[in-house]
């Protein structure tokens, strides 16, 4: 499909930026991937005022109001709107004439927007969940901002994958604190868990929406730290994100979790996830 680039839709052959932009250079730049169902965002607003955190982070101004990125993504979604799609925006201070650091005086963003479709949920994840390792955080202290310097990410992604894991999970001074690319719940003791909110882990939009529905649900939850020891003896875990929604982590380690299979109230959150997005 289209790419929105600084106010004109082309063909991804055509949407070209320049070499001396600041996010090739520097990562210099923030993001944001936004689920949509039948052609509907969810929670987009929520999304566009993290986004408008994580520019505030850097020293940016936001470029665009939330009703001018919504007609963005009314337009990028229209040639698919049966097929659930994720929409990624990405925000970086743009091209600067020599490579210096420090923020130019004058540049002007580059702002871009693209859709591709969702994979369907396969059906033997609810069945199995599944696995992931444990690794050590080796990103930096200002994780609650979603930038595009993501190549700590990218290795503790690949990691896992090359342990034929779905997932990483950090750890930093024995506390696990989220998924390299997802969010962190627990059910230890009866008790379901996430880490609070603070400099080292993502505001996650599915991780707030969980915990509306938990409320909801009357199921009751704590925003507390988690340690790596309680991680490793608990009922349940869970990963959540925007492409993800809720998934459970049956297996740690190659220790199973629990069971080994989704627990109850994984089964029970997600029969709210399920219905709140349809
Ligand atoms: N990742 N933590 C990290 C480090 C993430 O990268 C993400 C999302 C999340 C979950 O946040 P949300 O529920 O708002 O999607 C938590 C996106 C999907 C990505 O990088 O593709």
């Amino acid at each position: 499909g289209e790419i929105y680039l600084n106010g004109a839709y082309l063909a991804p052959d055509q949407a070209m930026v320049s070499v001396l932009d600041r996010g090739f250079l520097f990562g210099d730049g923030v993001y944001e991937v936004i689920p949509a169902y039948g052609g509907r965002p969810l929670r987009a607003r929520e999304h566009i005022e993290r986004l408008a955190n994580s520019l505030r982070g850097i020293g940016m101004q936001e470029p665009l109001s939330l009703a001018e990125w919504s007609a963005i993504f009314d337009r990028l979604l229209a040639p698919a709107p049966e097929t659930d799609q994720a929409l990624y925006l990405q925000v970086t201070r743009g091209v600067a004439p020599t490579r210096d650091h420090r923020y130019p005086a004058h540049a002007t963003p580059t702002v871009m927007a693209m859709a591709k479709p969702m994979q369907p949920r396969d059906r033997g994840i609810a069945e199995r969940g599944v696995s992931a390792v444990i690794r050590d955080d080796i990103r930096w202290h200002r994780c609650d901002i979603k930038t595009t310097a993501l190549v700590a990410a990218v290795m503790l992604r690949q990691a896992a994958a090359e342990a034929g894991a779905e997932e990483a999970i950090l750890v930093r001074d024995g506390l696990a604190l989220e998924g390299s690319t997802s969010n962190l719940f627990v059910v230890s003791g009866g008790q379901l868990s996430t880490p609070a909110k603070g400099p080292l882990l993502l505001p996650g939009i599915t991780r707030d929406l969980v915990l509306e529905l938990a409320a909801q649900a009357g199921i009751p939850y704590r925003e507390d730290a988690i340690p790596v020891e309680t991680l490793q003896s608990a009922d349940e875990v869970w990963i959540t994100s925007s492409t993800r929604e809720v998934m459970p982590v049956t297996r740690l380690d190659g220790e199973p979790v629990g069971s080994g299979r989704p627990g109850p109230v994984w089964q029970q959150i997600d029969a709210h996830y399920q219905r709140f997005k349809a």
